[in-house]
């Protein structure tokens, strides 16, 4: 059985942050109602790779969801979410600030029409403080939370990564609240607010960058391969290094192209190991007794010279065949793998992690998979919904409203596009 059967969304989310943890949650098996503004998610129409067919960026990230079109600027429309409340456990929604108060409900309202139901609110930066107001994309929450500031080279510009880590991190980070908000209110009967800022989901996963500024407090820290000193007060860009306790880099290999790259961490229980394998082959057969390198310290301190010695050795091999030396001698590393070898690489496939969907407006696509795996409810992928596609089928099923009744809302504009804002 599916872990969350019988639990049912009402998804109001759009774009990337919410629609990633709704994904989630159907995936796991909850009844996801998609909520849309009669024009839909914005992101159907968004990178259009396929002329009139929703986008890869929302089928993507709206898989195994119903879609009902409502318009909540009609009274008739406001009368089916207040039903709609009536028979969910989770409502969501990630509006820019303010929104979801206009039309009328406020979590204190919400809550009064269904105690028992659970209010998932991802804003940019939170209900309180200074920044609340403004709305936030993906790369406004990395500046923010301080994962820009923290990526890239000290002389060059801050840098994006690019998983998506303000939108779908702070989407996972909601996953987790709502779960533990619902198993409350299954035990309480009573349903809560839980909300995630896109800035302070950033900070968390930038948090071993927050233990590398208190640690300037009190000296350098030694294992950055750019400079840093006591009471520096900013944690600097590093490149590639590791981040942890462990010497860590990305070695260009054979034939030196964009993604020829090995990540090596040179763990201190295999340095001896390693300097025994490529010492001879860069005209240091000694390398192994260096004083230079041979105590982690002294590895620190010397880095650089280490890194210029194992990218000497890496200009012979390619990264698979790199990867390959390296793996019986147990040093930790991995090739930088692009998008195409990531769609190629049977790994991959045996784990299910690039599944094979059709769609009836675009044809055969691919979706990354379901990245946690349960042993007794494995995710059974299925298609995202077109627009509206089960508007019926809900007002029908979940609120039992009869033909004449759908008809009436119908004609009274309940699910058809709002009128345009006055410029
Ligand atoms: C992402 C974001 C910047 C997009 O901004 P936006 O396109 O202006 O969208 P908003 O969420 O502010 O507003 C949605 C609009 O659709 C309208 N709308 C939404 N659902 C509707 C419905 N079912 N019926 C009628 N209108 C609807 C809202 O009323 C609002 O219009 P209004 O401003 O006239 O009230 C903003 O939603 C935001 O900051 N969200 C929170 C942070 C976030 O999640 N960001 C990451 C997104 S990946």
């Amino acid at each position: 059985m599916e872990a969350l059967k019988g639990v049912r969304i009402l998804d109001m989310s759009h774009v990337q942050a919410g629609p990633t943890c709704s994904q989630l949650l159907a995936w796991m098996g909850a009844d996801v109602i998609k909520f849309e503004n009669p024009a839909g998610d914005a992101t159907r129409g968004q990178l259009r790779d396929v002329p009139n067919a929703d986008s890869l960026y929302f089928t993507m990230l709206n898989c195994n969801k119903r879609s009902i079109t409502v318009n909540m600027k009609s009274a008739g429309g406001k009368a089916v979410f207040t039903d709609m409340l009536g028979r969910c456990d989770i409502i969501m929604e990630n509006f820019g600030p303010g929104v979801l108060d206009r039309f009328g409900f406020t979590w204190e309202k919400i809550h009064e029409i269904n105690p028992k139901i659970v209010m998932g609110s991802i804003k940019g930066f939170g209900s309180s403080g200074p920044y609340a107001d403004f709305k936030a994309y993906e790369n406004v929450a990395q500046a923010m939370g301080g994962a820009m500031s923290t990526t890239g080279v000290p002389d060059g510009p801050p840098f994006v990564t690019g998983a998506q880590i303000g939108d779908s991190g702070t989407g996972l980070h909601l996953a987790v609240g709502l779960l533990a908000a619902l198993r409350q209110a299954e035990r309480t009967g009573k349903g809560q607010y839980v909300e995630v800022a896109m800035m302070d989901g950033v900070m968390n996963l930038c948090r071993v960058k927050f233990r590398d500024h208190q640690r300037l407090a009190h000296g350098e820290l030694t294992e950055y391969s750019v400079p840093t000193y006591k009471g520096m007060g900013e944690v600097p860009r590093a490149g590639n290094d590791s981040g942890g306790g462990q010497l860590g880099n990305a070695i260009h290999c054979k034939p030196h192209g964009a993604n020829d790259w090995l990540y090596i961490v040179v763990q201190e229980a295999v340095w001896a190991k390693l300097a025994q394998r490529i010492g001879p082959e860069v005209g240091m057969p000694g390398l192994v007794n260096d004083p230079r390198l041979d105590r982690i310290g002294e590895r620190r301190k010397n880095q650089q010279l280490m890194w210029t010695l194992i990218n000497k050795f890496a200009e012979n091999y390619t990264k698979r065949e790199l990867m390959e030396i390296l793996n019986p001698l147990d040093v930790p590393c991995g090739p930088i793998m692009s998008t195409q070898d990531l769609a190629t690489d049977e790994h991959v496939r045996g784990r299910d992690m690039w599944v094979e969907l059709d769609h009836p407006q675009r044809g055969k696509w691919w979706n990354v998979g379901m990245p946690i795996k349960l042993s007794a409810s494995p995710a059974l992928i299925r298609r995202s919904p077109t627009l509206g596609e089960h508007t019926e089928e809900i007002l029908r099923e979940v609120l039992g409203y009869d033909e004449a009744k759908i008809e009436g809302l119908k004609k009274a504009g309940a699910f058809s596009l709002p009128p345009r804002k006055a410029a």
